[in-house]
C-alpha cells in the first residue's frame, strides 16, 4: 500500500470488534507515533495505552459512546506543555501541534496495519484526567480508538481543492 492508498483507506472507524489487538501490532503502532516530528524535538508527548476490557463503565466517563469502549484499545495522546517548545515572536506553545503529529502518526500505522481508528476531541477531560490518574501539567490532547473495525468505510465527503489552497497568500 502506498501513502495515497493509505491515507484513502483510513477513516473514522465508529464500530469495532472484540478481536485484541496483538502485543507486537501495537508495538510497531508506538513506534510510528515515537517516530513523528516535535518542534525543536522536544518529543513533549506521553502515549497512555489503555485496554477497554473490564474497564468499560470508568472508561465511559470519558466519553459516553458504547462503541468508544468497544474498541479494545483506546490511545490517549498527551501533552507535556512545560516541556513543549514555545515560539519567541509570540510566546505560542506548540504541545497541541506536537501531539496531534503523533496521533496522526500513530492512525496512519494504524491504518497500514489494517486497523480501524477514530480520532476523538470530544471526550470530558477531566473525567479522562480522574479516570488514567493523569498528573497536572500533562494534558490529553486526542484520544485515538484502536482495533479491527466492524464497519465499512464512507465516501470521503471533502471541500474541492480550490475553496480549501489559497495560492500566494489571501
Ligand atoms: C481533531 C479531530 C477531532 C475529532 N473528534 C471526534 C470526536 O470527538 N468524535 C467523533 O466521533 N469523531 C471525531 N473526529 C472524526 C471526524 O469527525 C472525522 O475525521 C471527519 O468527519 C472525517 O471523516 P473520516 O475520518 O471518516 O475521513 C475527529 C477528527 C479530528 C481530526
Amino acid at each position: 500500500m502506498n501513502f495515497f492508498e493509505l491515507i484513502q483507506r483510513r477513516y473514522s472507524t465508529r464500530k469495532y470488534i472484540s478481536t485484541p489487538v496483538q502485543e507486537e501490532v501495537l508495538s510497531r503502532i508506538l513506534k510510528a507515533g515515537c517516530l513523528a516530528p516535535t518542534a525543536a524535538n522536544r518529543q513533549p508527548f506521553r502515549i497512555v495505552v489503555v485496554h477497554t476490557k473490564g474497564n468499560g463503565e470508568l472508561l465511559k466517563s470519558m466519553y459516553k459512546r458504547d462503541w468508544f469502549v468497544e474498541a479494545p484499545i483506546i490511545l490517549v495522546v498527551c501533552a507535556v506543555v512545560a516541556e513543549a517548545w514555545v515560539r519567541s515572536y509570540d510566546g505560542k506553545n506548540h504541545a497541541d501541534v506536537d501531539a496531534t503529529i503523533i496521533a496522526d502518526h500513530l492512525i496512519l500505522a494504524a491504518t497500514e496495519e489494517g486497523l480501524g481508528t477514530c480520532w476523538i476531541a470530544a471526550f470530558d477531560p477531566a473525567a479522562t484526567r480522574k479516570a488514567l490518574n493523569i498528573p497536572q501539567g500533562i494534558e490529553p490532547v486526542i484520544c485515538i480508538t484502536l482495533g479491527h473495525a466492524a464497519d465499512t468505510a464512507q465516501l470521503k465527503k471533502r471541500k474541492e481543492l480550490k475553496d480549501l489552497v489559497v495560492s500566494e497568500g489571501f
